[in-house]
């Protein structure tokens, strides 16, 4: 079956001012379509046309050398921005509790460890790119990825994400993506994060 694009799952002005209408429209509308059409195009065909994207996405190596670069930009790309909507939500914010907390500190000594970790991981990231917070299977860890890249490809579990490409700020912030990723955090659904580590 195609991929479809799944609705936002919030009204479009949810996340106001943090995350801006107009940004959510374009960035939803416009960028998440274009890479779930292309991720169809991609796998139109192939033995792949059915998997779900994370399967796809755990095992890049056994796609056909010719599709393998397409899966990974564009069925990353769609994958990548459901995990980005849902890691958001109206009325969040706020700090972790219970299991999660305590494996956030026991990574990175408190909160605010984390966050200097992941505020660090987003804003320093060079190019187009996602930050994450993951778990490798012992451990959380705060990553960066390139482009579409996928922490499933390398076999880590994701937890949280931040699109740090610019298309995911530039109406409202400009070049200023630290101030993006500053409000972000405003709008972080830890109860999501909490339910996809448990
Ligand atoms: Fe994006």
């Amino acid at each position: 079956m195609p991929f479809e694009l799944p609705p936002l799952p919030y009204d479009y002005a949810a996340l106001e001012p943090h995350i801006d209408e107009q940004t959510l429209h374009v960035h939803h509308d416009k960028h998440h379509q274009t890479y779930v059409d292309k991720a169809n195009a991609a796998l139109a065909g192939s033995e792949w046309a059915n998997a779900t994207p994370d399967e796809i996405l755990r095992n890049l190596g056994k796609l056909p050398d010719d599709r393998r670069t397409a899966a990974r930009n564009h069925v990353g790309g769609h994958a990548n921005h459901t995990f980005y909507w849902e890691s958001m939500g109206p009325g969040k914010g706020g700090e972790p509790s219970g299991a999660l907390a305590s494996a956030i500190e026991e990574a990175f000594g408190d909160l605010a460890g984390f966050e200097q970790a992941f505020t660090d991981a987003s804003v320093n990231h060079f190019g187009s790119g996602w930050s994450w917070l993951v778990h490798d299977g012992s451990t959380l860890k705060v990553i960066s990825t390139h482009d579409q890249e996928s922490p499933l490809s390398s076999g880590l579990t994701p937890l949280l994400t931040c699109d740090v490409w610019e298309h995911a700020y530039y109406l409202k912030y400009q070049n200023r993506r630290p101030d993006y990723v500053a409000a972000w955090r405003n709008v972080v659904n830890w109860d999501k994060v909490a339910e996809r580590l448990s």
